[in-house]
């Protein structure tokens, strides 16, 4: 089968030299470069189709034409994702363990959570009254570590707080590491699913008892389309599924306290507008800031698009980060300015897409978006009318290269008061 047009090429042998060095960039600067929103190159020693923008994101979220199995790359399953989880599922098995996560994600599953994090940055801020500076990175991912065990039913005890944070921060800190800092996610997993799949036994052996609307039971209880139980390994990479990306949302804690910082005048209009100006803000700060560069996944069949081919089993990149700079899509889109989500709130779903695109139910979107969404929320009320504090000198840069991008001196703030 042949496409009558040719897609641009990017010569050469390999080039996931190139994306290492060039991260969130690679992808936009060959979109650039090529005039095209969709380009071939090789990656990982195989063919590799990248595309960006809202056509491309809505091609992309076709499960008619696109498949997740064999899509993630190894190291990327050994650390972040774990074998055999939602994201590696396609058709029926995919909706039917989705339907999983996203009932964890009611009105009343979302409300606890605010609760909960709520009650722990209270916790925090106490003790922190009498801390000459915190590095708020390291402490975000232990106060969202405890709001994410609290909340799944898993058990954490004090001593365990460190080294819980520590795991469940190296699965999403090392997928594009090299040497030890991804031989520690790895070991992070291993460790991690071990312990969470011995809770999994507990739950279904009834001696241990979590909340019923809590993730450790809800997945723990789970049948698969079979009607059966979820092997207990599996249930653990769902399980962690959960805690690992809420401990995540501590990057993006970062760079809401990064925004307040970089864009002063900020903090006077959420102090003085409603709160549809705090949505539009956070909304800003996930389209502004680096956090996936893309999602990957199969050409399913053979299919023509815009007279382009896509061949069977081709990998498949969506540029999310290159997509929420889209200059097609968003007007100045290096300017940080949440009044352009003024009255936008449909029309999204393919170009506003750092936590993917496309629907929940049935596509690969994360179920993840409103607890993130209410966390930022969280973290911004006390950041503005709670709590006052100062930011010493420090660097604040951060990269579009290294993955994740963590601004570098991961936010110090000192002297901190109650208002
Ligand atoms: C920290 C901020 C977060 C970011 C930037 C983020 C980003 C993403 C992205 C890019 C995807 C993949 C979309 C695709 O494959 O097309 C995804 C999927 C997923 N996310 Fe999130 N996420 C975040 C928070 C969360 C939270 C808080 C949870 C759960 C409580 C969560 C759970 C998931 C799950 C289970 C999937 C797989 C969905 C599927 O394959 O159907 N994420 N997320």
């Amino acid at each position: 089968m042949s496409g009558l047009n040719q897609m641009p090429r990017e010569e050469g042998l390999d080039h996931s030299v190139s994306l290492m060095r060039e991260g969130y960039m690679y992808i936009p600067n060959r979109r650039r470069s090529f005039q095209s929103d969709i380009f071939e190159t090789r990656l990982l020693g195989q063919k590799a189709i990248c595309m960006g923008g809202k056509e491309a994101a809505e091609l992309f979220y076709d499960n008619n034409k696109f498949k997740r199995s064999g899509a993630a790359p190894k190291r990327v399953r050994q650390t972040l994702f774990g074998e055999k989880g939602v994201q590696t599922l396609d058709g029926k098995a995919h909706f039917h363990r989705k339907e999983m996560f996203m009932s964890l994600m009611s009105e009343e599953g979302v409300q606890r959570f605010i609760e909960i994090n709520r009650n722990e940055w209270e916790k925090a801020v106490e003790s922190w009254l009498d801390k000459g500076e915190v590095v708020l990175y390291e402490e975000a991912k232990k106060i969202l570590c405890k709001s994410a065990c609290r909340w799944a039913g898993v058990p954490l005890s004090d001593e365990e707080l460190g080294k819980r944070t520590d795991e469940l921060s190296s699965l999403f800190e090392s997928p594009a590491t090299l040497g030890p800092k991804h031989w520690k996610g790895r070991n992070s997993r291993n460790q991690m699913e071990k312990q969470i799949g011995r809770l999994v036994e507990q739950v279904r052996e009834g001696k241990l008892l979590p909340e019923e609307q809590s993730a450790l039971h809800v997945i723990s209880e789970h049948k698969d389309l079979e009607g059966r139980l979820l092997d207990s390994a599996v249930a653990a990479v769902e399980i962690i599924n959960i805690l690992r990306p809420i401990v995540a949302i501590s990057i993006y804690i970062n760079f809401t306290a990064l925004a307040l910082h970089q864009f002063p005048d900020q903090k006077e209009k959420l102090t003085s507008v409603d709160d549809e100006y705090v949505q539009m803000f956070i909304q800003e700060v996930r389209r502004f800031y680096p956090f996936f560069p893309f999602a990957a996944a199969r050409v399913k069949e053979d299919f023509t698009w815009k007279d382009l081919t896509f061949e069977k089993e081709t990998l498949t990149l969506l540029d999310l980060y290159g997509t929420n700079h889209d200059p097609e899509l968003w007007e100045n889109p290096d300017v940080f300015d949440p009044e352009r989500f003024n009255g936008k709130t449909g029309d999204l779903k393919y170009s506003l897409i750092p936590q993917g695109g496309g629907d929940y139910n049935g596509g690969h979107r994360c179920p993840g978006e409103w607890i993130t969404i209410e966390a930022m929320k969280v973290f911004v009320d006390f950041l503005i009318n709670r709590i006052s504090y100062e930011i010493p000198k420090q660097d604040l840069s951060y990269s579009l290269v290294s993955m994740p991008s963590i601004p570098n001196s991961e936010f110090k703030i000192e002297s901190i008061t109650w208002k």
